[in-house]
């Protein structure tokens, strides 16, 4: 089995879709209910093994350092005050162990110029991708079942949903080769970033990738495209030309929390669980 043990956390966004919450705070703070989206999805990466996380960030994104950093002085009156249940919130056993890197992108010019940003930690080897803004809840999670499908076909992996045609417009969209792909694993003819009409598939990349390394070779030559932006969409397509990309339709129900609408369906998701009224 192939060892992933590096993630990339790309989260220099600006969060526009959330302001004026996100002015200062980071969107990946925002918490759903007690706990903020980004340990959710920092989280999903630990529990599938993942060693080192990767965070792409800037300089308006400081709180993300410090709440994986620790807080001498709350843990020191949460211990004395024999609050043990909070201690453990803040200082979880999960995380200890885990090597956190922080790289600044300066200009934000998009998710593939921010992946680029990761280049020089990762070193011949398949890494994950992980977009907090997607909260996706199962078990196993998805970032696992995408390792599960890089283990089984040995080449890049990226997370999949089906979504009505008419909303094809907001995702990258894949076309597959019918021939050889399963009931969960389609082999990518082509993708497409926000197709305007004539989208190939209602099959939409989410925000989790399992990519071999070889992607950075082709995200250095890439211009802006849609939006003005550097997309990894872009990147994933100049790959096909040289090698195989499967995209995995994966199980769970996911949250887009960079909108309001998902964000707020998540914590009603989450709350369901929690209270009973
Ligand atoms: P989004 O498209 O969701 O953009 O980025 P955003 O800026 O976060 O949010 P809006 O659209 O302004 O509301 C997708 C992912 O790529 C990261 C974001 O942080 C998010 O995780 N990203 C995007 C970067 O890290 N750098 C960029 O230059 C752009």
């Amino acid at each position: 089995m192939t060892k992933i043990t590096k993630a990339v956390f790309p989260v220099a966004g600006l969060g526009t879709r959330f302001l004026p919450a996100t002015k200062a705070i980071p969107k990946e703070m925002l918490p759903i209910i007690d706990k903020p989206l980004i340990e959710y999805a920092v989280e999903e990466a630990v529990n599938a093994g993942i060693k080192e996380i990767i965070f792409i960030t800037s300089h308006t994104k400081r709180a993300i350092e410090d709440h994986f950093d620790q807080n001498f002085e709350l843990e020191e009156k949460l211990r004395s005050g024999g609050k043990n249940d909070f201690l453990k919130k803040i200082n979880r056993d999960i995380f200890r162990d885990i090597k956190f890197t922080y790289v600044r992108q300066k200009t934000q010019n998009g998710l593939g110029d921010a992946i680029l940003h990761s280049e020089h930690l990762i070193k011949n080897e398949a890494f994950a991708i992980i977009l907090a803004d997607d909260l996706i809840i199962n078990n196993p999670s998805c970032i696992s079942q995408l390792i599960s499908s890089y283990d089984e076909h040995q080449c890049s992996v990226i997370g999949v949903n089906e979504v009505p045609k008419n909303e094809t417009e907001k995702y990258g969209v894949i076309s597959i080769d019918e021939s050889t792909s399963t009931k969960s694993s389609f082999f990518l003819n082509d993708i497409v970033e926000k197709p305007k009409n004539n989208p190939p598939s209602n099959l939409a990349v989410v925000g989790r990738y399992v990519l071999s390394d070889k992607i950075f070779k082709y995200l250095k030559n890439l211009k802006p495209s849609v939006g003005g932006e550097v997309q990894l969409t872009d990147a994933i397509k100049l790959m096909l030309n040289d090698e195989k990309v499967v995209g995995h339709l994966y199980e769970g129900k996911k949250f887009d929390c960079g909108s309001r609408h998902g964000y707020v369906n998540a914590i009603k998701h989450l709350a369901k669980e929690l209270f009973d009224d």
